[in-house]
């Protein structure tokens, strides 16, 4: 008989729990066999069936359903982000601690994991439980973790790399739990941005100017060395996957129009990828 879903994860959050830190009281945090984690105040978190922890401290509500992270697996499945993930790779060196913030379904991650030469220690953070009881259910061996990004549970200095893929953030928490010289990643889409489908969605699609000039100016008053690389890429999209795209775009896309298989052929990422130490 092999492992559990639930004793696996217990085991790789036992091995890795010096990452972790108590979000209650900031003690350090012990894993025991069943997977609960506990600090020396007593603060425990179980371990949930699927192999994940819900370290939330406060109420939440997300709006984002399993559907929506569903559509998000399958859409992230067809590797229409592979050139993003080149640019984040080619930041990567030797064994590296990364954390993603605002992991939804987790594809991202397991696929940066599956395409890095050396070792990744990896955990994700998202405050949608659906989006992390899929990601632990697909993904085993990362430390899956429901909580918020800006209280997060995790140690000062823990992690050499902090991705922020299409997420809010939150620098203050991000520069505690980097390690000194650590880098944090931050996608943040571009003008391009799945236009196709902006175009369907809207009849007469707004040609205002676009800029990401504030977001790069607040990455730069955090962090230093700053660099902003754009990738864009158009491909070929199946045609089933047109209404799972549909599905998965930003909430403030008030659609107008139903979006069916086959109405698009093929589809575009444009993003700034922004680099700071
Ligand atoms: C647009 S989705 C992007 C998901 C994924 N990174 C991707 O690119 O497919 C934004 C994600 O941020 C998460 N999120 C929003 N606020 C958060 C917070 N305070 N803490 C953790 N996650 C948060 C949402 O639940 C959602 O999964
Ligand atoms: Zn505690």
């Amino acid at each position: 008989m092999g492992l559990t879903k639930k004793q696996r994860a217990a085991n790789y959050f036992a091995q890795h729990r010096a990452l972790l830190q108590c979000p209650i009281c900031h003690e350090a945090m012990m894993v025991e066999e069943n997977g609960t984690v506990r600090c020396e105040e007593n603060h425990s978190f179980d371990m949930a069936k699927q192999g994940y922890v819900n370290m939330m401290t406060h109420p939440a509500t997300s709006m984002y359903d399993k559907s929506l992270f569903e559509a998000r697996k399958e859409v992230i499945d067809s590797e229409l982000y592979r050139a993003v993930y080149n640019v984040i790779l080619a930041e990567l060196d030797g064994d590296v601690a990364i954390l993603d913030t605002g992991c939804g379904e987790g594809s991202h991650l397991a696929k940066l994991k599956e395409s890095y030469a050396s070792s990744m220690v990896a955990s994700g953070i998202d405050i949608a439980k659906e989006g992390i009881v899929q990601a632990a259910k697909n993904y085993a061996d990362m430390m899956w973790v429901v909580g918020d990004l800006a209280k997060s549970p995790y140690a000062e200095n823990a992690f050499d790399v902090i991705l922020n893929f299409l997420s809010p953030a939150n620098y203050e928490e991000f520069k505690r739990i980097l390690k000194p010289n650590g880098k944090v990643i931050k996608i943040v889409p571009q003008a391009g941005y799945l236009r196709e489908l902006r175009a369907l969605f809207f009849a007469d699609s707004e040609k205002e100017s676009y800029s990401n000039d504030k977001t790069v100016a607040r990455f730069s008053e955090n962090f230093d060395d700053v660099r902003v690389q754009r990738v864009t890429t158009t491909l070929p999209i199946r045609s089933e996957l047109v209404p799972l795209l549909a599905h998965m775009t930003p909430m403030g896309w008030h659609q107008e129009q139903q979006i069916e298989a086959g109405m698009l052929t093929e589809i575009t990422i444009d993003v700034d990828v922004l680099i700071g130490q």
